[in-house]
């Protein structure tokens, strides 16, 4: 009789790591997508004509992390955007408009500053893209710098 009860919970502590380790597997953050689909409205003429008028030193592009992961409002960009930029944020698997991959060279390369400085500054209306109309045009344009400097490290 014992050996039977021993048997069974042996069977059901089994059963129990192999369905946590599919519940593990499930998981596991998506594969980013690149190049990625974009339906992103257009920003007005005299925004697309903007161009980044901070040069990309070290200094620059650091503010613009710590913007992008700790500091801005009303969120931090990494909940959607991921701590490595490529979409994946913890927030981004709900999201039918899916917020873009800034690792994605052949998707950011299509892409101008003006645009990217306007989706920022205004939000892109129809997604959970957020308005950050509060930042000064400085630290938009220091966010554009630490953004633009994840697609540029593969070649
Ligand atoms: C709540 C989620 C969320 C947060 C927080 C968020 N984004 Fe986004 N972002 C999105 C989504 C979704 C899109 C795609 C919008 C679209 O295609 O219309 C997007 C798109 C963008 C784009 C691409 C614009 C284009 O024309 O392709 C840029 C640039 C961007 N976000 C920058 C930022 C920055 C910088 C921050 C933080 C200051 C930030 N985002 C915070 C969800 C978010």
């Amino acid at each position: 009789m014992i050996k039977i009860i021993t048997i069974r919970l042996i069977a059901l502590v089994i059963f129990l790591i192999f369905s946590s380790s599919i519940a593990w597997a499930e998981y596991k953050e998506p594969p980013e997508v690149c190049p990625q689909e974009r339906k992103t409205a257009k920003a007005p003429s005299h925004y697309l004509k903007k161009t980044n008028p901070l040069r990309a030193t070290p200094r620059n592009i650091k503010k613009g992390k710590v913007l992008s992961q700790i500091k801005a409002k009303p969120m931090a960009c990494k909940h959607c955007h991921g701590m490595l930029g490529n979409g994946q944020g913890s927030m981004a698997s709900s999201m039918k408009i899916k917020p873009r991959n800034f690792t994605c060279k052949q998707t950011m390369e299509s892409i101008s500053d003006g645009q990217l400085f306007w989706i920022i500054k205004k939000g892109s209306k129809g997604s959970t893209m957020p308005a950050y109309s509060y930042l000064s045009d400085k630290k938009i344009w220091q966010l554009i710098l630490y953004i633009r400097s994840l697609s540029k490290r593969d070649a």
